[in-house]
């Protein structure tokens, strides 16, 4: 695992940017954290990277989904208003990770085991005030992750 620590929304927004930078096409990342954590804003992060505009990118309000339009497309998904956990298949998202876009997931972890098929887990932890902790997976490579703090 590799962790760092985010003291600004606009770093979060740069680390999701950079991050966004070593996908490719086709992968799924799941984010996993409270409410606050910054997955949104990580989301806005990943959506600069693909040349979208960072306001387009709000929570969806119908639905489970979001598309937007960029190099790539990107699949914007928030599982919160998930009363229970469900599957991939069964949430009809079975298309949106197969596609050539990217896929983002807020709330990952309401996939349960289904979690186990993406391709990326990122966790976001509150650590205090501003301070956010990221955990990426083992063997994620970043040089901007390298200049940052961990804890
Ligand atoms: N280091 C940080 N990273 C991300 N967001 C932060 C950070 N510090 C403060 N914030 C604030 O926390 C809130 C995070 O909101 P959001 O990204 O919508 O969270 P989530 O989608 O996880 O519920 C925003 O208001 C943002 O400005
Ligand atoms: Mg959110």
């Amino acid at each position: 695992m590799r962790t760092v620590i985010s003291e600004s929304a606009e770093q979060t927004k740069t680390i999701g940017r950079t991050f966004c930078a070593s996908l490719r096409p086709g992968m799924s990342v799941g984010l996993i954290g409270e409410l606050g954590a910054g997955k949104t804003q990580f989301v806005k992060g990943m959506a600069l990277g693909l040349g979208i505009d960072e306001d387009e990118v709000v929570s969806p309000s119908f639905g489970l989904i979001n598309e937007y339009e960029g190099d790539k497309k990107l699949y914007h998904v928030d599982l919160y208003r998930l009363e229970t956990n469900a599957e991939i298949e069964t949430l009809g998202l079975t298309d949106y990770l197969r596609g050539s876009g990217l896929c983002v997931i807020e709330w990952a972890d309401r996939l349960g085991e289904d979690l186990a098929l993406l391709d990326r887990i990122v966790r976001i932890e509150i650590l205090s005030g501003n301070r956010r902790r990221f955990t990426f997976p083992e063997g994620t490579d970043i040089p901007y992750l390298e200049g940052l703090k961990t804890l």
